[in-house]
C-alpha cells in the first residue's frame, strides 16, 4: 500500500471507531432512560395506590373532607344518625331506647352501678347517675312533705327472664306482654329505671298510685331530676305496656324535660316504635 491510501485507510478506522463509540453511548444513554423512567413509573403506581388508600381512609374517617365521599356515605350517615338518636353512643348512653323493638344482649351490665341509698322496700341499684337523679327527687318531694320508696332498680337478664317467666304462669303470655318486659327488652337492666311506690298503697306498684300525692308529684316533676314516667295512661298502643305510673326512666335533664313538654312518649319523641 503507498502511503498516501495507508493515511486514508487509519483516517477511515478512526473515523469508523469514533462513530462506533458514539453509537455505543447513545445505546447505553437510552437503556438508563428507559430503566429509571420505568422505575419512577413504578413509584408512582406505588404513590397513587398509597394515596388512593389514604383517602379512603380519610373518606371513611373524615367524611366532610371529599363530596364524593358525602355521596356514597350518606345512606351511612343516615343510619348513625338514627342510631345515636335512638341509641346515643351505644348502649351506655342514658338515652338509649329498650322497648319490644329495640334490644339489648344478656350479658350487658352496667359498669357504674351504686346501691341506692334512699328508703327503699329492699336493697336495690342504679347506674350512678341515675341514682344522683332519683337523690334530688326524693330530697324535693319530702320538702314537699312526700315520702317516696324505692321498690325495683336494676335487674339482671336472668332476674328479668324469671319475673317474666313468673308473669305467663300467673297471667299467660298476652297479660305478661303488657306488664312485664321479656328479657333483654327491659329498662330495667339498663340500670337507669326505678319502680318507686309509697305508703299510701302500701308499697305496692298498683295503678292507683298514680292518683296519689306521690304519684301526682313525680309526674309533675320527675323530669327536673332527669326522670320520665315512661309508661303513661292511654299509650299502651305505642308503648305496648299498660299504665305503669311508678316505672321512672331517666334521661337527663335536657330530654326528661324536653320528652315532658312534647306530652310525648319516648318512642313518639324519637320518631320511632
Ligand atoms: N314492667 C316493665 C315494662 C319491665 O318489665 O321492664
Ligand atoms: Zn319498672
Amino acid at each position: 500500500m503507498r502511503i498516501k491510501d495507508k493515511k486514508r485507510f487509519i483516517v477511515a478506522c478512526g473515523g469508523l471507531a469514533i462513530i462506533l463509540i458514539l453509537s455505543i453511548s447513545v445505546l447505553t444513554l437510552g437503556f438508563w432512560n428507559r430503566n429509571e423512567t420505568q422505575s419512577e413509573l413504578t413509584n408512582q403506581k406505588n404513590s397513587q395506590a398509597s394515596t388512593a388508600q389514604t383517602t379512603n381512609t380519610k373518606t371513611e374517617a373524615d367524611p366532610a373532607t371529599s363530596t364524593q365521599t358525602v355521596e356514597t356515605q350518606q345512606p351511612v350517615q343516615t343510619e348513625t344518625k338514627n342510631t345515636a338518636v335512638v341509641n346515643g353512643t351505644g348502649t351506655d348512653s342514658i338515652t338509649t331506647l329498650v322497648n319490644k323493638n329495640h334490644s339489648i344482649t344478656a350479658s350487658y351490665i352496667p359498669s357504674d352501678l351504686v346501691t341506692v341509698d334512699l328508703p327503699s322496700t329492699r336493697d336495690t341499684q342504679l347506674r350512678s347517675v341515675a341514682a344522683d337523679g332519683l337523690t334530688k327527687l326524693f330530697k324535693a318531694a319530702e320538702e314537699s312533705g312526700l315520702e317516696l320508696y324505692c321498690c325495683s332498680g336494676y335487674r339482671s337478664y336472668e332476674t328479668q327472664s324469671e319475673l317474666y317467666a313468673w308473669n305467663v304462669d300467673t297471667y299467660g303470655v298476652d297479660g305478661a306482654e303488657l306488664v312485664s318486659a321479656r328479657p333483654g327488652m327491659s329498662e330495667h337492666q339498663l340500670g337507669l329505671a326505678m319502680d318507686v311506690t309509697s305508703a299510701s298503697v302500701g308499697f305496692d306498684l298498683l295503678e292507683s298510685f298514680g292518683a296519689t300525692p306521690e304519684g301526682q308529684f313525680i309526674k309533675d316533676n320527675a323530669h327536673k331530676y332527669g326522670f320520665i314516667i315512661r309508661y303513661p295512661q292511654g299509650k299502651t298502643d305505642i308503648t305496648g305496656y299498660a299504665y305503669e305510673p311508678w316505672h321512672l326512666r331517666y334521661l337527663g335533664v335536657d330530654v326528661a324535660t324536653a320528652i315532658y313538654n312534647s306530652g310525648k312518649t319516648m318512642e313518639e319523641y324519637y320518631g320511632t316504635n
